[in-house]
């Protein structure tokens, strides 16, 4: 089998906010980028032999029957030296990514929150709210090994997290999300042009929308639309400001709440969007931040989520077990509940009529000629599962990411 190579890190693009990355810096991320590939497209299929040549022999000797529950498959396999050797380096992988970036980051620490402070001082179009608390569900995760996730403030004013994490999305993106790392913002605007061609948005919210790197797209497609990034995160949103300021964006305001009770007027919405958000909440968070939804979007407004998709009653077993990886060994706590809700029965509950619900799917966007033309045909998080699938068929198939939502009714 061939490798598909990633890109190189001088392909990434650069803001105002982006730091110094040496030689040495680049090396790393491409070295890191190249060895996520490679575990994900020629070590990962070798834990499917495993499982099918010692594991299941094994159970089915021990027990006489066959596997009925994913949850079963992983008490297994964690087991299996295979199995713990892949699942080690990943661990191992993203830690190095999360040093590497802290590594770049924190050598230039006092200049880039300064650069941020002078950017953001005196903007009415940055409101931080020293009251809203970071829920728990946040704050007792360091979400995929961020250390301090995305809310560290080594002093106040701090945004070097998540400075920390855009430097090294590459790694964990396989340079696959384009220039920007906005792969999957640029893919909802397409969505929806090719889905709602006549929607003309006048006021957007990215609830969860961190520093806004998945929002801009929003507020470069629709550019006389007013876009509201909001965060529980102080960091994010200083940065994201500060970030969107360097790159010409006059339509975008960042706003600190928590996204399942906002001081927002009911109606005052056009589309709320949530982008790789609802998966870090909970269960309760997930009921609440949907009924928000509702409270705030105007009559006929849209409401959109981008996610993995769910279970399905057909997803087999074996692809439950491999898709509930990142919930037990990339603190990702919630992914594994999250996983089996039914995101229709959810919308219902918080008021959508089912006759307005609608899901699809939809792949990174990246720009002509940056790329190779296969980038971004798959998801951070499911590398594995289109390895056995060749990534051009992928990305004829235009898979990637789920895409699930309804309109309020009139
Ligand atoms: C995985 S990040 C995704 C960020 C961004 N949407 C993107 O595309 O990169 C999830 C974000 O959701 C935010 N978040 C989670 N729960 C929230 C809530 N209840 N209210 C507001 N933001 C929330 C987190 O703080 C975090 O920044």
């Amino acid at each position: 089998m061939s490798a598909i190579l990633p890109p190189t890190y001088d392909r990434t693009g650069r803001h105002g906010l982006t730091p110094e990355v040496t030689h040495d810096d680049a090396a790393r991320f491409n070295f890191l980028t190249n060895l996520n590939v490679y575990l994900g497209q020629r070590v990962f299929p070798g834990i499917k032999q495993a499982f099918e040549k010692r594991v299941k022999p094994k159970h089915l000797a021990r027990t006489g029957v066959d596997f009925t529950s994913h949850r079963d498959i992983r008490d297994e396999m964690r087991a299996d030296p295979y199995y713990q050797a892949w699942a080690a380096l990943r661990v191992n992988t993203m830690e190095m990514r999360q040093q590497a970036g802290r590594h770049v980051v924190l050598r230039q620490y006092d200049a880039m929150t300064e650069k941020i402070r002078a950017a953001n001082a005196g903007k009415n179009t940055l409101q931080l709210d020293d009251k809203v608390t970071v829920p728990e569900y946040l704050s007792q995760v360091d979400n995929h090994w961020m250390p301090g996730s995305y809310y560290g403030e080594i002093v106040p004013g701090d945004a070097g997290a998540v400075a920390s994490y855009e430097v090294g999305l590459f790694v964990t993106t396989a340079g696959s999300m384009s220039a920007f790392g906005d792969g999957a913002g640029r893919a909802i605007v397409k969505f929806v042009k090719e889905r709602f061609p006549n929607f003309q948005p006048k006021r957007i919210l990215d609830l969860g929308g961190a520093f806004g790197i998945n929002s801009l797209p929003l507020a470069a497609a629709f550019p006389d639309a007013e876009l509201v990034v909001m965060d529980v995160g102080a960091p994010a949103l200083r940065y994201g400001h500060a970030r969107a300021q360097s790159m010409g964006y006059t339509n975008v305001q960042f706003v600190q709440a928590n996204g399942e009770h906002t001081n927002f007027p009911a109606e005052s919405f056009d589309w709320i969007q949530t982008t790789m958000t609802l998966h870090e909440t909970s269960a309760n968070a997930v009921v609440n931040i949907l009924k928000e939804c509702q409270r705030l979007l105007k009559p006929g407004g849209l409401m959109l989520h981008l996610e993995q998709p769910n279970f399905a009653p057909e997803t087999p077993l074996w692809e439950r077990f491999t898709r509930d990886w990142d919930a037990w060994y990339n603190n990702e706590p919630f992914w594994a509940k999250f996983h089996t809700m039914n995101v229709f029965d959810l919308m219902a509950d918080a008021g959508f009529a089912r006759d307005t619900h609608f899901d699809g799917r939809a792949k990174a966007d990246i720009e002509a000629g940056r790329y190779q033309p296969w980038a971004g045909t798959l998801s951070r998080h499911s590398p594995e599962q289109k390895a056995a699938m060749s990534q051009q068929e992928s990305a004829r198939k235009g898979e990637g990411w789920y895409l699930f939502g309804a309109t309020k009714s009139t």
